[in-house]
């Protein structure tokens, strides 16, 4: 049993909150979460974006670990987009020093957890430092077979969708692929993601409701959540009400449910 099922919450509403999806397969399998708020939480108390920052990180290790208890198999979380190299250098230097530091502390523990971890982004702008620390984290957490933990740092969708097109352009002049037989299956297999469900649940904290360009292609179905939370305020209770949420929505891709 998880450290949620322990919680309170969970002893009174076990039954119609967690177990439910665990039950009859209507969680999400897939959650995608942009972390969001981080800066404004740390404003609101008078302190600066990063002591924000590291509010956000300690929030990541209780989602993960509840991911057993409400039937999540895959989490994938947005730390650090294309877009937020525009941050002050004392904002950009103090994130990736938080990564290099979270990945550091926590790497042991997610082993231990059974998580598998994967990152998504293009990596050629981070440190080297870093980058082995990612490797490392990937290599390390190979053979778990629990949560798949997906981190996209220096991620950006168009970005993703513009290198898996240089590369699937590549194959085509290298006369490895058919343009003929490009269709909708071709450029998942060059997208980051190439080994990941897409997701089945969006959620994004802090009450922007815009996805800023997080999983463009693999997100076309999605269902979306936008919750007011900040992201360092988001706990394991209500990751567990937006699963359960989702479970009564009616997805219909398109047709139409009996
Ligand atoms: C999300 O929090 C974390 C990152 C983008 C790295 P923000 O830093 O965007 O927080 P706000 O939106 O300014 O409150
Ligand atoms: C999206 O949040 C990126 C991450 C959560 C890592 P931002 O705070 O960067 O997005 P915008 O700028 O509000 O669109
Ligand atoms: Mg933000």
């Amino acid at each position: 049993m998880g450290r949620l099922a322990q919680t309170k919450c969970f002893e009174q509403t076990k039954d119609d909150v967690m177990a439910k999806p665990l039950r009859d397969g209507t969680g999400p399998r897939h959650v995608a979460i942009i972390m969001d708020g981080n800066g404004r939480w740390a404003t609101n108390r008078g302190r600066p974006r990063l002591f924000g920052h590291h509010a956000g990180a300690k929030r990541v290790r209780e989602v993960v670990e509840a991911c057993p208890d409400v039937g999540v198999k895959y989490l994938t979380i947005f730390a650090f987009s294309t877009e937020n190299w525009k941050r002050t250098q004392v904002e950009v230097a103090g994130l990736m020093s938080l990564f290099r530091r979270y990945i550091a502390k926590e790497t042991r523990a997610l082993r231990d957890r059974n998580v598998r971890v994967r990152f998504i982004g293009d990596r050629v702008r981070l440190d080297a430092k870093l980058i082995q620390l990612m490797d490392d984290l990937e290599k390390i957490t190979e053979e778990c077979t629990g949560t798949n933990l997906t981190i996209a740092l220096n991620y950006g969708g168009r970005d993703e969708v513009t290198r898996a097109t240089r590369r699937l352009a590549q194959d085509v002049y290298d006369g490895k692929l058919d343009p003929a037989s490009v269709d909708e299956e071709t450029l998942p297999k060059y997208l980051d993601t190439h080994v990941l469900p897409d997701p089945d649940l969006v959620v994004r904290t802090s009450g922007e409701a815009r996805i800023s360009n997080f999983l463009l292609w693999q997100s076309a179905y999605a269902e979306y959540e936008f919750i007011d939370t900040l992201w360092p305020d988001f706990t394991a209770e209500e990751f567990a009400r937006l699963i359960n949420g989702y479970g009564a929505r009616d997805r219909r891709f398109g047709g139409v449910n009996a």
